[in-house]
């Protein structure tokens, strides 16, 4: 049992059958709510780990590879850029913004969905179009479009984002970035492959993210979306969610350098029409 559900004490006084529901009910809806806080506090950027000296400029993603020990979210939210070295046919640098949120820095999630979809997916056949949700620094994207240049990749997140997600994707061709809130109207354009890392948590909008995956998918859409354990529920409901409109949905192991043990893919794919 969590400490947050050992501090949420129930009365002892006599119920009846209709009480006792209601004050489940009650227990149910506050121990979601500090679940959600709890979650919020955990990924809240800690306002002492800035530090602005010119040591911490530039981290080499490499390098910070080959000494990975500490799978901790918040580990290079000091530098101001991470060096991918060269990938495809030129470096690939990504700014990182603290001041737009949670999306202003790169999460262990994005890395290592950009690494297995560039292995994995099947990407022979013609010129793919794909869409990024939740893309941040829009890494994840800016990897896959740099592997697979036949492949046109948009990245999307809130307007805060924008111009982190311009100035790090005008090196790469066949990359773009726009705004796409979740839930929200899309234009009835459909994507081959649709990304996401690290956008399923208690405080984001599950159902608007699964109705907009649902949106822009076509019958044979593959869906991948890196997920990071923390607290549990937020994840395996948006799985239940997700198998309502899909006939595939299924976790698989990441295939990347990356070796957070927290980290795993969720592949769906088989859209059903809703009416
Ligand atoms: C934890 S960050 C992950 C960023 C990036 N994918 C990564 O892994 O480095 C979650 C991202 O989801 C985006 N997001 C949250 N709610 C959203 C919504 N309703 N519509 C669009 N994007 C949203 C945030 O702005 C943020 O960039």
């Amino acid at each position: 049992m969590t400490t947050s559900m050992m501090q949420i004490e129930r009365s002892d006084h006599d119920h009846d059958a209709y009480d006792d529901m209601m004050d489940r009910g009650a227990f149910l809806r506050k121990l979601r709510r500090q679940m959600a806080e709890e979650d919020e506090a955990q990924r809240e950027v800690p306002a002492s780990s800035n530090d602005d000296t010119a040591d911490s400029d530039t981290l080499c993603y490499q390098f910070y590879l080959s000494v990975q020990a500490v799978y901790d979210g918040y580990k290079h939210v000091n530098y101001r850029q991470i060096d991918f070295g060269i990938v495809g046919d030129s470096p690939l640098v990504i700014a990182q913004d603290r001041t737009v949120g949670k999306g202003g820095f790169v999460w262990d999630a994005a890395y290592i969905l950009a690494e297995h979809v560039s292995r994995v997916t099947d990407w022979q056949a013609g010129s793919p179009n794909v869409i990024e949700l939740g893309a941040g620094t829009g890494i994840t994207s800016l990897i896959v479009a740099r592997q697979v240049p036949q492949a046109q990749v948009h990245l999307t997140d809130l307007p805060q984002l924008l111009p982190l997600m311009e100035k790090n994707s005008s090196t790469t061709k066949n990359a773009t970035a726009g705004v796409l809130e979740w839930g929200r109207n899309v234009s009835g354009q459909e994507y081959d492959v649709i990304l996401g890392a690290d956008v399923i948590a208690s405080i984001y909008d599950s159902n608007g993210l699964a109705k907009t995956i649902h949106d822009l998918s076509h019958e044979r859409t593959k869906i991948y979306l890196a997920c990071e354990d923390r607290l549990a529920g937020s994840i395996e409901e948006f799985e239940d969610h997700m198998r309502s409109l899909f006939d595939h949905v299924g976790r698989s192991k990441p295939n990347s350098a990356n070796k957070n043990p927290k980290v795993w893919i969720l592949e769906i794919s088989g859209k059903r029409s809703t009416q």
